[in-house]
């Protein structure tokens, strides 16, 4: 095994919490040596030192979401905490539409940030589509699916999923918009994968700069990494680009903490900002 000075654990521990929100503790030494050692190889680099000018150079954001995949998961499924998808296409969709039909707008924001592999985004596009049907297109809408993985983003990208992954979804929606891909594999098809916008985006950054607030935000199963401060600030972050009397989706096993007053527990997992 690799040798880790001192000071170089402290600059990588220093560096993995202050991007990704995650505090490795002095326990977690060897577990970092042993999942960096592979990459490094691989980038012929030496010593720990080298690995850290590396990821600090020019703000490689590429290099950083090498890291992450190798100290956290993109763990995902299609239809994945599925009673959130209920309450998508039962509630919070017709919910949002029908506010914005009365106000004659067309433009329904939804942001799924951490995507991972593309099974969450793309299942709020099938179930989207699904439930405008035909009106879809007079709708200015789609998904902004953010993530900071390229390995899961190359998956998400070319939408195509071992068959057995395609059958979380109710039988009706996978028949329709999967297409076969290759041997055991199908594919998202064409016009819902058109849908999807796929962007970089650590959230960690301080500052989110959208245009516009989002009516629906999932970030599910992100937070889990992230030790409480961390946790609270981004759920701050949320709170302004989330708009007001809608919805923020995030994991079962997360909660947003008692302190966070302006988000009204609607159930498991899932908040409805105040109007204020
Ligand atoms: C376990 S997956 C969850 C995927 C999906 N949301 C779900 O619930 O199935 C967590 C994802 O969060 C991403 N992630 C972790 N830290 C992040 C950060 N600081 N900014 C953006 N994405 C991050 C990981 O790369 C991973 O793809």
């Amino acid at each position: 095994m690799m040798t880790i000075s001192d000071q170089e654990f402290s600059d990588l521990r220093n560096l993995i919490h202050m991007r990704f929100g995650i505090k490795l503790t002095e326990q977690k030494r060897s577990f970092l040596v042993g999942r960096l050692q592979k990459l490094m190889r691989k980038l012929s680099l030496d010593t720990f030192s080298q690995y850290y000018q590396y990821l600090t150079e020019e703000k490689n954001e590429a290099a950083l979401g090498e890291l992450v995949d190798l100290i956290s998961t993109n763990h995902t499924y299609f239809n994945r905490e599925k009673d959130h998808f209920e309450y998508f296409i039962d509630i919070a969709l017709p919910t949002v539409a029908e506010k914005l039909k009365r106000e004659n707008l067309r433009d329904l924001r939804v942001w799924c940030a951490g995507r991972s592999s593309g099974e969450e985004p793309y299942t709020l596009l099938i179930l989207m589509m699904e439930y405008f049907g035909p009106e879809y297109s007079s709708w200015d809408t789609g998904i902004l699916a953010t993530g900071i993985s390229d390995r899961a983003l190359t998956v998400a990208r070319s939408a195509a999923y071992g068959s057995e992954r395609v059958q979380q979804l109710p039988e009706y929606l996978s028949r329709k918009d999967y297409t076969p891909a290759g041997p055991g594999e199908m594919a998202v098809t064409e016009k819902v994968k058109l849908e999807a916008t796929f962007r970089r985006f650590n959230l960690m950054n301080t500052s989110f700069s959208f245009k516009k607030p989002f009516q629906i935000i999932f970030c599910r199963n992100v937070m889990i990494y992230f030790d409480q401060p961390t946790r609270d600030a981004l759920v701050n972050r949320h709170h302004q680009f989330n708009e007001p009397a809608y919805y923020l989706f995030i994991g079962h096993s997360e909660t947003l903490g008692r302190s966070q007053t302006r988000y009204k527990y609607l159930q498991s997992a899932l908040y409805k900002r105040e109007e204020h």
